[in-house]
This record gives structure tokens, sequence and C-alpha cells, in this order.
């Protein structure tokens, strides 16, 4: 049965390359081409434009954060083809490399509540990528997955990282478009640098479009407790208050500092609040009560061929999915982490609709993951340490501090008290066999963008009361 399927793909994937003429590898979406890299050689020789950010302390908003945050306008775009297949190229590297950090995350946090934004992370990697030169260009760049078809080292070779920013962006802007209630998403992004580095212009007016407001401020490290307050305020502040705590420490040899923070929150579709508090089993000796919530309707659900976990995925939004794994039979969750599946796409697979009673606790979780630290973890000192080479963001010497991406989750019913549910009489047949999952100990969670698949979150639940 196997080996048929096998023979139809290949059958398929050859008769889609030969047929379709304009075929055009994904990598080539990304790069280069030929007229681009002459363009970019008279850039070179032009020499860089270079700006002092104004002090953290100043009140005044600067003209150039102005003119950037101006700018910063989420364009929902229709897509074409090619921008299909870009946005369906890179969800599967974003994943990639998120389930990477996850794996390094999972064990030096043990134990934990878990959240990552797969996209910012990357995204960030992105942006230092547009900084950097040289080696360390064709390093991030092979960390980021691009690998070039052709193997040719050219400037052809070389992925165009604006080019991964917008489609990014496009994924984030796919979530919030025609949304049909309240569902809160943010991003920002903040920059620090010493006082008397000068910055690139170009570099951070590429950083634009990856946010929905980008903040560039210098401030004096060598106090690294006053520099961490100055900067927690500031946070702060320019999150409404949302954002608190964004750094805990500090290297006063710090003279960069990149974050970015993301938020989400939502309700689970159709979700009524639980009047009685919901018991989750933090260890099998463990009990908390938490507030939870409950919802019954057809849902896509399955469980995997060896029965140690099972899937269920419920709407949050018109464009956001959230996907539950939960173990069962007695597995734990240990288990189903150290399998995570290889592509994103394995996530929503096999799902068939259910008639389901979903009870989960109210969510919200928080996770904070320094990508200098995560790389430092999996042997990549170099590619944001003292070696890289970052001559596109400066010409200074930088020493970078922390490349923060925060990432805040919360996810709550839609309001009522449920005392009985008034069933939907449409599913209130009797061939219909109900089948209560109840999220009463740790599981994994991602948040998927509907349409292109996208994950934007994941992470994983082990005590609802340790959120935030
Ligand atoms: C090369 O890329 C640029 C920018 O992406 C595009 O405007 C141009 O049409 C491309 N040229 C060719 C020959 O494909
Ligand atoms: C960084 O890369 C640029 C561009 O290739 C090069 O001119 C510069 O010498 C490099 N700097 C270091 C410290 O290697
Ligand atoms: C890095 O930059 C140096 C100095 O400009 C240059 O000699 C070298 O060829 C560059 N290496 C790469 C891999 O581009
Ligand atoms: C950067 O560091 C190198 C080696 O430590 C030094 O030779 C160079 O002058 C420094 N450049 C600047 C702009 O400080």
């Amino acid at each position: 049965m196997k080996l048929v399927a096998n023979l139809v793909c290949v059958f398929t994937c050859l008769t889609a390359v030969a047929c379709d003429r304009v075929y055009v590898h994904p990598f080539n979406l990304f790069s280069f081409n030929k007229s681009t890299c002459e363009e970019l050689e008279n850039l070179v020789q032009e020499g860089k434009k270079t700006f002092f950010p104004v002090s953290i302390e100043s009140q005044t908003t600067p003209a150039y954060e102005d003119d950037l945050n101006n700018n910063v306008k989420l364009e929902t775009m229709s897509l074409s083809i090619s921008g299909r297949q870009k946005l369906s190229y890179l969800k599967d590297l974003v994943y990639v490399l998120g389930a990477r950090f996850y794996s390094e995350l999972r064990e030096s946090q043990r134990g934990q509540n878990l959240l990552l934004s797969p996209n910012s992370m990357y995204g960030s990697l992105v942006s230092f990528y547009l900084g950097a030169s040289n080696q360390t260009a064709t390093d991030l760049q092979g960390l980021l997955g691009f690998v070039t078809p052709s193997g040719d080292p050219d400037c052809t070779s070389r992925v165009d990282g604006h080019k991964v920013l917008s489609t990014l962006r496009t994924i984030e802007s796919l979530l919030v478009k025609n949304r049909d209630e309240e569902l809160l998403s943010s991003k920002m992004l903040y920059l620090f640098s010493a006082p008397g580095v000068p910055l690139s212009k170009s570099f951070v007016h590429d950083l634009v479009p990856s946010a929905d407001a980008l903040y560039v401020r210098a401030i004096d490290f060598t106090n690294p407790g006053e520099a961490t307050k100055h900067i927690n305020a500031f946070v702060e502040a320019k999150s409404g208050g949302r954002s608190k705590h964004l750094l805990t420490d500090l290297d006063p040899a710090t003279n960069l500092l990149f974050a970015v923070d993301v938020h989400l929150a939502g309700n689970v579709k159709k979700a009524l609040r639980l009047k009685e508090p919901h018991e989750f089993w933090v260890d099998s000796n463990t009990k908390v009560l938490v507030p939870g919530m409950s919802v019954t309707g057809t849902f896509k659900y399955k469980t995997d061929t060896s029965k140690t976990f099972a899937v269920i995925e419920a709407p949050i939004s018109k464009n956001a999915v959230l996907v539950l794994m939960q173990p069962i039979d007695g597995n734990d969750l240990d288990k189903i982490e150290a399998e995570l599946p290889l592509q994103s796409s394995a996530w929503l697979q096999d799902l068939s609709p259910r008639h389901i009673k979903l009870t989960l606790p109210e969510l919200t979780i928080e996770g904070s993951s320094d990508l200098q630290e995560l790389l430092t973890d999996m042997k990549l000192p170099a590619l944001l340490g003292k070696e890289a080479n970052l001559s596109k963001i400066s010409d200074a010497n930088l020493t970078v501090g922390k490349v923060i991406t925060k990432a805040f989750l919360k996810l709550s019913s839609d309001g009522a008290d449920g005392a009985d549910q008034p069933e939907d009489p449409a599913t209130q047949k009797e061939d219909l066999v109900l089948l209560e999952v109840m999220l009463n100990k740790p599981f994994l969670l991602a948040v998927f963008e509907e349409k292109s698949k996208a994950m934007l979150f994941l992470g994983r639940v082990t005590n609802p009361l340790n959120s935030v």
C-alpha cells in the first residue's frame, strides 16, 4: 500500500515538473537574480549612510521613528501563484527551525510552560541576515534552511532577505484579514544601541515591514542594572502595559540589543466558561483548580497509529486554528515532544470530523527566548557572537547582547457562563457518538494561520496556573 502511494507520488511529481514549463525552484523565488546582483554591486560602491539613534530617555518621538511607523501598514495582498508557492515553501523552513528551537528549549526548561513564535524567531534571524556580510551571511542563510539548488557560489545563490521578511509578513497579514470577531494581535520590534554606535539607515529601514511598530533608541549599557530598568520601562510603556519584564539581566559589554514581542489574544469559538473550576493534573499526584471552558461541536480529530497521542483542532477565529496535542493511554508528554512531526503539515494531516465535547483550561501563557543563547546551546555561537560580521548594521565593532523573541498567547471562552449548554440541534442525531476530550494534564498546543497553514505559535502547557 505504502509502495503504491510512493509510486503515485513520484509519478505526479514527475508530471508536475514535466508539464509545468515555467516550474521555478522555490529557492529562486527568494534569491537574487542577475540584474539585482549588478545593482547591488553599485549600491555597495555608493557607500553606507548611517545615523545615531536618539536616547531612550528622549521624550519626543524622533523623526525617523515617525517615518518608519507611518510606513507600517499591514497590507493584505492577494496572493499570486508565486506568492502561494513562496508561502508554502517558507512555512516549512520556519517550522523546521521552530521545532529545532523547541527541542532545545524543552530540555533547558524542563517541566515548565513553553511558548515560542516560530515566525518571529525566523524573522529575527532574517533581520540579522540582512545586516550580515561574508561568512556570517552564508552561515545564517544555511541556518534559515536556504540551500541553493544550483550549487553556484555567486550572488544568485544568495537569498534576498527582503523577500523573506515580506513573505513572513504576508502570513501575519492573512491572520488579521477579514477577522470576524475580537482577535487581538500585535508585533513590536525594538532595537537598542549604545551611544556613539552608528546604525545603517538602510538596515533599519529594511526592518520596517516586519512589525506593527519599530523603535530604535540609544542607551548606555555600561551600567547593566540601570539599562535593564530603562529598557523594561520603555517596552512596557510602548506596549501599553502589555509587556513587562523584557529583560532580567544584561552583559555590560553589549552595544546592540534586538527584541521582538508578539501578542495574540482570542476566544475559542463558541466555548463557554465552566461554572466549576477545571481540575488539571500537573503530575499524577498534583492537582490544581483552574478556570476552564467547554465547547461541544464537530471538530477535526485523530489519534496517531500507535495510540500515543490525540490531536484536536478548534477554531479561534476565522483565520486562526488552535491545534491541541494530548498524550493518551498513559503516555506522557515527553514521548510526544521527542517525536515532534518533522513537517508542519503533519500536525494537520489525517484529521477527520468527530462530534466532540472539548473541555480545556483558559490559558494565558508567555515565553521568552534569547536566540543568541539558543544558538550557543546549539553549538553555533559564532552566528550572533563577537566573531559575527555584521558590517551592514554598523561600522562599529558590534557586541550583540541579546536577541529576544517574546511571545504571549491568551485563549479565553466567548465569555458567557455555560451552565447547561444548549446543544446545536443539528448535531443531536442519534448516530453521533459524543467523544469527550478533556485537557486535564500537560499538553502541547500550536496556532496556525488557516490559509497558509503556517505555524504562528508552538508551546506546551504543564501548569495553566503558572501562566503570567
Ligand atoms: C530581478 O528581480 C527584480 C526584483 O525582485 C525584479 O524587479 C526584476 O524583474 C527581476 N529581473 C529578472 C530578469 O527576472
Ligand atoms: C566583513 O565583511 C565585509 C564585506 O565582505 C568585509 O569588507 C569586512 O572586512 C569584514 N569584516 C571583518 C571583521 O571580517
Ligand atoms: C570576506 O571578506 C574578506 C575581506 O573583504 C574577503 O577577502 C573574503 O573573500 C570574504 N569572504 C567571503 C566568504 O565572502
Ligand atoms: C574593531 O576591532 C578590531 C580588532 O579588535 C580593530 O582592529 C578595529 O580597529 C576595530 N574597529 C573599530 C571601528 O573600532
